[in-house]
């Protein structure tokens, strides 16, 4: 495989159709082993990790399937199982850097907005996997941009780490995303945290899972004065600070509160899970929303342009919502972008 993308092609819009071939359940595929966590503490005396430990992964609290419940979890498709055993190859890789995060030769793409050797390692290693199994597929992915497949109605999208910042700084909110666009509608999506070993999948039409075990649902909580919101934070000087400002302030002192991970793509998978109950940022990219955007839709959610603008993967501005805070939440944020 050539690492080097032929020409990009821009970027099509994305939504979601219902043609994914479902095939009769299966034995979920066993999981991977994680790495055994240390005994000895992984901070040195200055608060930073040491290199020489592997970074323990932290469990899920989802229980393990009794006897018999196994049979009704819903097996994953052909297709699933293709990206999901993708991004646990990919994620070994991680899983060790992370543990090593101070060692990485980081290089600098723009003001905070960092490339380590793990994501473009993570990149081919999902490019690699993704495009053996569907040789014909386009790929469109952070680091090398687009490759144009034979097949001009399936690609992949894909972030090998979500979260940049936070997997230099150590912090454990990063994930894998990859998307299935089929005919410039999103199929199917996986966002896969290796640190938490959390793995949330989305078929169009067949709902999402969290563990290929639990069901995906957004929240439903109605009161905005109750609501978990979260949010991405401008920082670059080329944001835009001020409509930030606006939106932040037309929210302020009516919610339960907000947060910022630092991983688009697990926020839109927190509000799948119902962990958040609304999630919007501006200036995000086709690979932070396109997988995560399918998990929040099978799950109950909405996903909008904040501009009401037809495709909010393309845009990248993107508001969020479980089905109750929606409409309130676009009253409130919509229409306050600088003209
Ligand atoms: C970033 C994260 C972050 C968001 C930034 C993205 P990256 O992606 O998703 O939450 O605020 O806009 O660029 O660079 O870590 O893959």
């Amino acid at each position: 495989m050539s690492q080097t993308p032929p020409a990009v092609s821009s970027r099509p819009r994305a939504r979601v159709v219902s043609n994914v071939r479902c095939t009769p359940p299966k034995a979920p595929s066993p999981r991977k082993k994680l790495p055994v966590p240390a005994a000895k503490s992984t901070a040195s005396a200055a608060g930073r990790l040491d290199p020489t430990v592997s970074f323990p992964a932290i469990r899920s609290p989802t229980k393990s399937p009794r006897n018999g419940a196994r049979k009704q979890l819903m097996a994953s498709s052909p297709l699933m199982t293709v990206m999901i055993n993708a991004a646990r190859k990919a994620a070994r890789g991680i899983q060790r850097d992370f543990g090593e995060v101070e060692n990485l030769q980081v290089s600098r793409k723009g003001p905070g907005d960092f490339v380590t050797n793990a994501d473009k390692r993570t990149e081919k290693i999902l490019r690699d996997e993704l495009l053996k199994a569907r040789p014909s597929y386009g790929f469109l992915a952070e680091e090398g941009g687009a490759l144009k497949g034979s097949d001009a109605e399936n690609r992949w999208i894909v972030d090998p780490i979500d979260g940049t910042t936070n997997f230099i700084h150590g912090v454990p909110l990063i994930a894998i995303s990859i998307a299935l666009e089929r005919k410039d509608e999103v199929i199917a999506g996986l966002i896969y945290n290796p640190i938490m070993d959390e793995l949330f999948t989305a078929e169009r039409g067949r709902g999402g899972m969290l563990n290929e075990r639990r069901r995906l649902r957004v929240s439903a909580r109605r009161e905005l004065k109750d609501a978990l919101i979260c949010c991405g934070l401008p920082h670059d000087s080329k944001d835009d600070f001020q409509t930030f400002n606006r939106e932040l302030t037309a929210l302020q002192g009516h919610t339960g509160g907000f947060r910022r991970t630092g991983s688009a793509c697990l926020d839109l998978a927190y509000v799948a899970a119902g962990r958040f109950d609304a999630f919007w940022e501006r200036g995000l990219h086709p690979w932070d929303v396109a997988a995560g955007s399918l998990l929040v839709r099978e799950a109950g959610g909405r996903v909008v342009d904040l501009d009401a603008k037809p495709d909010p993967i393309a845009t990248g501005n993107v508001l969020v919502s479980n089905a109750e805070l929606f409409e309130d939440l676009q009253k409130r944020l919509r229409g306050l972008a600088a003209p």
